[in-house]
């Protein structure tokens, strides 16, 4: 009987998957990308939900997922914001608004419920119940329960839910209410600290009380709990997939603004400081001075302007993607710099201006500069599956999602129906209309060039609808948790450690894709 061949012992494998260093050095002469690299498995005892996918823009901004809503006025504002909060990540509001907008874009954020609700809907005691039932109509008012305050608003009662009745109407607030010495209150100067456990002992304490009306020393109302709300609150505590809050307890946010110029073509420093001043003023959590070109004097002065003044702001910046990118925005002071040159789903620089890196390569390059000067790097644009946000996170701390959520409920703009199937605009922020509602300069461009010479980099698109920002988020954080098991990372340091890369060739991309079957579902359905 012929001898079995004897096979080669497994560990032969090792080394032909090579780490990132030795993998890009090996592939200096080609720029690759998401679907040009595949990522190879390790032996894991980590199970996908045990992962933890918590990273950090800066010491003092902490975010429970790494997916950031890209600054676009398709995309990011509070609605949008809100969502990516709440599920851990961060929106950065945009700047194709007015300074004035932009400020209650942020406020509205910052304001979103965290427990104590600061400007609660009051009632007075000479309206009808009438009224109320129309105000509640008019306004598409969620609950039916409201304080009842006088002129200086002063507390004098609590209308419950059980009057608010047709039946009721002509009869007045006053007399259906319960009257002030009935309703249980809390002086505001105790909430200080700890309010959300302040109100929670309150709702263990009295059975059946699901509101609590804070006064202060005059009796004014100065707000409401609700007894849903800090529940929310508390299982979020407890839960492994937390909100996105800063210490106050209030959701996280970024907003965008660019290096603005005054007539003189300088910096406009003044504007710059007092518009950034107000979004602090609010809590903004993060400025991220976006431009299509970050490695120029623009933007590295308005970076240098921002650390001056604020010292403890995290100030994200970009866009590079070279090493000598990063360091430049990183010794003007940015905690986060943003790589991404022309890889956006609805960009043309790549074509327009001939320049720009393909992702992976130039998140290699921007990693190691990043890594010395200990600063974080967040992979922006060209995102199309969670896989690739995978890919990305094994040389970036974050990533930065456009078309991915540009077709949720949450982000800006109407609704169109073609052909029975629902779709949202979607465009380049260097695209003509784009330009012209304010992103020029982004662009290197003022507004008065628009009509004559300003080339656009980008284009105007549709996005297919699709749900809610919990859904996409909810897929996405599933696939990102899922490669993470197959690498046996616990945690986001763990991926960058543990990853190991292999150029995939055209035929192992076809094989990578559903292939010789008829899909009857696709992964969307
Ligand atoms: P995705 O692929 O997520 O990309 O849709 C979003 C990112 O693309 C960048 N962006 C642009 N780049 N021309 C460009 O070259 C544009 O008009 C444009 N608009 C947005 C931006 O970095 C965004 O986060």
């Amino acid at each position: 009987m012929a001898r079995k061949p004897k096979l080669p012992p497994p560990s032969e494998s090792r080394g032909f998957y090579q780490n990132a260093e030795k993998f890009f050095a090996a592939n200096k002469s080609e720029a690759l990308t998401f679907d040009d690299i595949s990522l190879a498995t390790h032996y894991s005892e980590v199970l996908p939900r045990q992962t933890l996918l918590s990273t950090s823009l800066s010491r003092s901004l902490e975010l429970q997922l790494p997916v950031i809503s890209s600054d676009m006025d398709t995309v990011t504002e509070a609605d949008m914001a809100i969502a990516m909060a709440l599920n851990g990540g961060l929106g950065l509001i945009h700047y194709n608004m007015t300074e004035k907008q932009q400020v209650k874009q942020v406020a509205r954020v910052k304001n979103h419920v965290h427990g104590l609700i600061h400007d609660p809907i009051a009632v007075r005691p000479e309206q009808h119940i009438g009224d109320i039932l129309r105000l509640i109509e008019e306004k598409g008012f969620s609950f039916r329960t409201f304080p009842v305050v006088d002129e200086k608003g002063v507390l004098v009662g609590l209308l419950g839910s059980s009057v608010v009745r047709h039946r009721y109407m002509s009869k007045t607030v006053g007399q259906a209410m319960t009257p002030r010495e009935l309703v249980l209150t809390v002086p505001e100067a105790t909430l200080r600290g700890n309010p959300v456990g302040v109100a929670d002992k309150f709702f263990s304490e009295h059975m059946g009380i699901h509101k609590l009306l804070v006064v202060d020393k005059e009796d004014k109302l100065r707000g409401l709990f609700t007894l849903s709300d800090i529940e929310r609150i508390t299982e979020e505590v407890h839960s492994r997939h937390r909100a996105a809050r800063d210490g106050k307890f209030r959701l996280v946010c970024g907003a965008a603004i660019t290096a603005t110029r005054d007539a003189n073509g300088d910096l406009d420093k003044d504007r710059i400081l007092a518009h950034v001043q107000n979004l602090i003023n609010e809590g903004l959590d993060a400025v991220a001075v976006s431009t299509a070109h970050g490695h120029s004097k623009g933007v590295g002065d308005a970076v240098r302007l921002l650390r001056s003044k604020f010292k403890n702001l995290t100030i994200i910046a970009g866009n590079v993607t070279s090493a000598e990118g990063v360091e430049f925005l990183a010794k003007c002071g940015a905690n986060a710099i943003k790589v991404g040159q022309g890889p956006g789903s609805i960009c043309t620089t790549r074509m327009v201006a001939g320049v720009g890196i393909p992702q992976l390569t130039a998140l290699y390059t921007a990693s190691v500069a990043a890594r010395k000067l200990r600063v974080r790097i967040i992979a922006d644009g060209g995102i199309t599956k969670s896989g690739d946000i995978v890919k990305a996170l094994t040389l970036a701390d974050a990533v930065i999602c456009g078309g991915l959520l540009a077709g949720c409920k949450e982000a800006p703009g109407k609704i169109i129906e073609i052909n029975g199937k629902l779709y949202k605009q979607y465009r380049g922020m260097g695209s003509h209309e784009a330009m012209k509602a304010g992103s020029a300069a982004r662009y290197g461009h003022e507004g008065k060039d628009l009509n004559r010479k300003a080339a656009a980099e980008g284009v105007e698109a549709l996005k297919e609808v699709s749900g809610s920002v919990d859904e996409t988020l909810a897929q996405l954080a599933g696939g990102i948790q899922s490669g993470m098991g197959y690498l046996g990372a616990a945690d986001l340091k763990q991926l960058q450690a543990r990853a190991r890369y292999v150029r995939v060739s055209p035929a192992g991309q076809r094989e990578a894709t559903p292939h010789d079957v008829l899909e009857i579902k696709t992964a969307k359905d």
